[in-house]
Formats: C-alpha cells, sequence, structure tokens
C-alpha cells in the first residue's frame, strides 16, 4: 500500500526502485521548506528516500526491500513523534 493504496510491485526489490518504477516522485517533503525530495545515492548515505513503512517514520527506502503486505506512506515534514513512542 502506497499512502493508503494498492500497489503491485515485485518482492525482493529495494523499495525505493520499485517506487520510483511504479512512478513515485516525491518521497518526502522537507520539515522547514516543505520542498520535495526523492532518492539520490540509492545506497543509504544521503537519506532523501525517507518514507514512512508500518507506521515507522524516517526509514531508508533504498535499504529497504520490498515485502508483502507493507504500508508505505509519503513523508510529509518532520516525523511524527507519537508514532515512535
Ligand atoms: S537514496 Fe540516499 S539514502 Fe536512500
Amino acid at each position: 500500500m502506497l499512502d493508503g493504496d494498492p500497489l503491485r510491485v515485485e518482492a525482493g526489490q529495494p523499495l525505493a526502485a520499485a517506487l520510483m518504477k511504479a512512478g513515485l516522485s516525491v518521497f518526502r517533503r522537507t520539515p522547514v521548506s516543505g520542498a520535495p525530495r526523492a532518492p539520490f545515492c540509492m545506497m543509504g548515505v544521503c537519506f532523501e528516500c525517507l518514507v514512512e513503512i508500518d507506521g515507522v517514520p524516517n526509514q531508508q527506502s533504498c535499504m529497504v526491500e520490498v515485502r508483502e503486505g507493507m504500508r508505505v506512506r509519503v513523508q510529509d515534514g518532520a516525523r511524527n513523534l507519537e508514532a515512535t513512542r
């Protein structure tokens, strides 16, 4: 699921690659200006690919393998601190 909508992608590939292949171009928006961001390095260095996965914010989608049943949300601004308690 991506932002509540069903999304069918191939399991076993990096989540960021699967989402870009599916047409997602904005993975998060910055907390200060709301600027759209998307994966850049695809190797866990730049942190531009952060998304919320299964209710856990700030996950590097380029470092996570797609698995069945994932619930992914575009991260809008700062992470939700309530979600991490
Ligand atoms: S794309 Fe750079 S950390 Fe994921």
